[in-house]
């Protein structure tokens, strides 16, 4: 709303501007009344077809119709300049159609209100952040998880730039994708997608827990629990260990001291949860970034180090250390084993049962909310147990 409503006031502004010398012109006072409904009406039909027309072109941003070096979108871009100069857009249905890149993104989403009492009615939300290649196979799982809780949650979808998004407009998923670029597996290119997403739900400042998805994975528990279960938590989820081998602390370099020692070196599956402080603190960090950017290249795989090792230097007893996402690492490898149609349910069903973890404090809690990696196959399975479940 705030790119076409300040677009329909420059169109206001400029028009009404030229209103007095077209008065001054006509001379007489009954000219003088014509001429000024008169372009008072045209200027509506200016505003109108002005913020039509942004309008339009915001939606092709969306899905990828414009090149960023068209005609069109040089125009926009002055709309945007407009918008730019608010910290945040306060309607979260343009805040994905900025057309920021990572700079002004990461810079602007680091800000934080230091004065209290905030005059604002927030309602504070999940932000599930969806880093994909492209389709998301289990959607029909996730639009039953999300149902009847819209004002409750956020979505976001980092997939490769050149993918073209085919979602109904009455998904959930339909025009979530976020400004992408490539990422490679393995690579700080990850952690750079992850960081856009964060930046961007970031952006809204209803959303107070941050989760990191992947197309193959799936809801453990109904949206309800997973909610409470986030919202209530003292803690966020972050996995984190100290591998002594090769895979682990044999990937770090003495050149990242004294930022990050061996000793502080940590490992964990990328798939976080944090809470805003923390998602404000990874967006905004250059210290580690810099290190890991420069010395953790190729089989050091940045994207299971320096989220990790980062939060456990500096928010140690703000993350449980463990993450809420289930995965089955038995086979050994460098990928976590697969789940199907045949086995999907069988998975489920042990991840559900784990109750061995510690929740604010006290043990017996479940200890997951979500797990990976399903294939695409595995939809109906999950679904048929999802209705059993009521999910
Ligand atoms: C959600 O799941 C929890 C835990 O299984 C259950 O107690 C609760 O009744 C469910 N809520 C709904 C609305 O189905
Ligand atoms: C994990 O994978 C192993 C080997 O592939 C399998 O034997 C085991 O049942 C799986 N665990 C669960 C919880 O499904
Ligand atoms: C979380 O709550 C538990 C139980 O009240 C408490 O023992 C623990 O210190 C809290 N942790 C944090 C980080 O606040």
């Amino acid at each position: 709303m705030q790119t076409r409503a300040s677009t329909t006031s420059l169109a206001v502004e400029s028009v009404v501007g030229n209103g007095p010398i077209l008065r001054n012109a006509a001379g007489g006072k009954a000219l003088k009344e014509w001429p000024s409904k008169l372009s008072r009406i045209f200027c509506l039909f200016i505003a109108l077809g002005a913020s039509l027309v942004v309008g339009v072109i915001c939606s092709l941003h969306v899905t990828g119709v414009l090149s960023t070096g068209s005609m069109l979108s040089s125009y926009v871009s002055g709309a945007q300049q407009r918008v730019h100069r608010h910290i945040m857009a306060p309607d979260d249905s343009q805040a994905l159609c900025h057309g920021m890149e990572d700079k002004e993104l990461l810079w602007r989403a680091s800000m934080v209100p230091t004065r209290p009492g905030m005059p604002l009615k927030r309602i504070r939300k999940v932000a599930f952040m969806f880093l994909t290649v492209g389709p998301l196979p289990l959607a029909p799982l996730w639009e039953k998880f999300f149902k009847g809780h819209q004002d409750l949650y956020n979505i976001y979808i980092h997939s490769l730039p050149e993918y073209e998004p085919n979602e109904r407009p009455s998904s959930v998923f339909y025009g979530r994708r976020v400004l992408s670029q490539e990422v490679k597996w393995g690579d700080i290119s990850m952690n750079d997608a992850e960081r856009r997403l964060l930046a961007n739900a970031l952006l809204d400042l209803d959303n107070e827990r941050f989760v990191l998805l992947s197309e193959s994975c799936a809801p453990i528990w109904n949206f309800t629990f997973t909610y409470q279960y986030l919202m209530n938590s003292n803690q966020s989820f972050v996995g984190v260990f100290d591998d002594p081998g090769p895979v682990g602390r044999g990937r770090y370099d003495p050149r990242m001291e004294p930022e990050v020692t061996i000793d502080q070196w940590r490992k964990g599956a990328q798939w976080f949860e944090v809470n805003r402080e923390l998602a404000v603190y990874i967006i905004a960090d250059v210290k580690y970034y810099e290190k890991f950017r420069q010395f953790c290249l190729g089989v050091c795989y940045a994207d299971e180090h320096y989220i990790p090792t980062m939060m456990f230097i500096e928010f140690k007893d703000k993350i449980a250390q463990r993450s809420v996402t289930a995965m089955n690492w038995s086979r050994g490898g460098s990928h976590p084993g697969i789940f199907g149609r045949h086995n999907a349910a069988s998975f489920y069903k042990t991840i559900r049962s784990d109750q061995s973890c510690t929740y604010n404090g006290a043990p017996g809690h479940a200890c997951y909310l979500f797990a990976r990696k399903f294939s695409p196959d595995s939809l109906q399975a999950l679904l048929h147990s999802a209705t059993l479940r009521k999910l």
